[in-house]
């Protein structure tokens, strides 16, 4: 996984939008907002992938598979969807098996976009409450496990003053040390 500051130049979400030159983000960055990621290769990734889930408490996962070719006439529209910056009240956790994308997440107190560029054998934990979005690259194709403690609850609050003071994102702040 590559982490490097978003350029903000307007224009298709699926191109990489890296600063020249790129502006890298270290892992001590990604450690104080609480993205946690390993690093897994895809062959023989089970017995590796269920020793983490084991660890966090991860009991369920299923598999999602993000192309034109999956979705159809709704892809356009979800894929925009996708690109709402949002927070849940649960992690999201995703582990790479094929293609790849971009999850671009809000660093704290800056707000700035960091993204974040996975591909097969990343497996990634965004906390409960940060804000976020994702997309496809131009290859328009990613398949990855969604792992979960329970029943999953992926409902996205798209970010608004509601959301803002949502509890579990008045939790995640306090968590990264802003705000009270
Ligand atoms: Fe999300």
């Amino acid at each position: 996984m590559r982490a490097y500051y978003y350029d903000n130049v307007p224009g298709d979400q699926r191109l990489p939008h890296d600063y020249v030159p790129t502006r890298p983000v270290s892992k001590e960055t990604l450690d104080s907002i609480n993205v946690k990621f390993w690093s897994i290769p895809v062959e023989g990734y089970e017995p590796k992938v269920d020793a983490v889930a084991k660890e966090r408490g991860y009991k369920n996962r299923d598999t999602i598979n993000v192309s034109k070719e999956g979705l159809g006439d709704v892809y356009e529209q979800k894929i925009k969807g996708f690109f709402e910056e949002h927070m849940h009240e649960d992690e999201e956790i995703r582990y790479i098996l094929d293609g790849s994308g971009f999850f671009d997440v809000r660093e704290m107190p800056t707000d700035a976009w960091i993204r974040l560029a996975v591909e097969p054998g990343d497996l990634i934990v965004l906390p409960a409450g940060i804000y976020h979005r994702f997309t496809l690259d131009e290859k328009n194709n990613i398949k990855a496990l969604r792992l979960f403690q329970d029943e999953p609850k992926w409902v996205p609050h798209n970010r608004s003053q509601d959301t803002d003071i949502n509890p579990h994102r008045v939790g995640y702040l306090k968590a990264v040390g802003v705000g009270a």
